[in-house]
């Protein structure tokens, strides 16, 4: 069995007052039946751990760089991310791979980096509106999964988030019926890769404009375990709508 996941990415957003978020959400949410993980921005992950220590809330990174350590101005590794406090870390959303020119070598090795340092790495993957239209959805995805997902894969350490580009803070979202088309090719393909036991256990989460208004029927497409969500993740009173709709889904 697949425990369901609701992720939150907040992104460039977050200062010190966004704490009180968390405190809220662990309220409200003291006894969830999913996993909870925020992964605020850099700066916040350590306070944000403090905050959350003995709640069911885990804490994640937003990016790591694929060498452990060294000469990287500005960057950051897994092993500071989990010495922070995180158990995660989000590798290759597409705002990375299009504003840092990250490709899916990059992004496979940031996910083997952070697997090494004991994270769990959460690999997003997704086609752009003008390949959805081209009819590659499929072909895209396949090549970013052999291309982004390393072979080390278990369903502890990694999570695969379907996001499509151009659902992305848009307010747009795919149909049932194509979240289900791509959530059922990862699965098969996960399960050739993988074998059938641990490719049925890393679980698939969809992510683009997730509301609490359209949560409950993405959370019953088959192979859906959760969400990643961006922007109803920064407020309490949008995130755990959702959290529940999981919950009960
Ligand atoms: P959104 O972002 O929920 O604001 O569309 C999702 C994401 O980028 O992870």
């Amino acid at each position: 069995m697949r425990r369901k996941l609701a992720a939150g990415n907040w992104k460039m957003n977050g200062i010190s007052a966004s704490l009180t978020e968390l405190e809220s959400l662990a309220t409200v949410h003291a006894n969830a039946g999913v996993d909870i993980l925020i992964c605020p921005p850099a700066t916040l992950i350590h306070r944000a751990a403090e905050t959350t220590k003995d709640t069911g809330i885990r804490i994640g990174g937003q990016d790591c760089h694929a060498n452990a350590a060294g000469a990287h101005t500005g960057d950051i590794g897994a092993q500071m991310l989990k010495d922070a406090g995180a158990t995660a870390v989000i590798v290759g959303h597409s705002e990375r791979r299009e504003d840092h020119d990250e490709r899916n070598e990059d992004v496979r090795a940031k996910a083997k980096a952070a697997i090494d340092a004991g994270l769990t790495a959460l690999i997003c993957l997704g086609e752009s509106l003008a390949q959805r239209e081209a009819a590659n959805t499929l072909d895209i995805i396949a090549g970013q999964m052999s291309g982004s997902i390393p072979d080390l894969a278990t369903g502890e350490n990694m999570v695969i988030a379907y996001e499509p580009i151009w659902a992305i803070g848009t307010g747009k979202v795919p149909t049932l019926e194509q979240i289900g088309e791509v959530h059922d090719f990862i699965r098969t393909r996960l399960e050739r890769r993988f074998g059938e036991g641990v490719g049925r256990s890393i679980r698939l989460l969809y992510g683009g404009s997730v509301k609490p208004a359209n949560a409950a029927e993405i959370f019953a497409v088959p192979n859906v375990d959760g969400a990643l969500v961006g922007g109803a993740s920064l407020k309490t009173a949008d995130f755990s709508p959702i959290i529940s709709a999981l919950e009960t889904s």
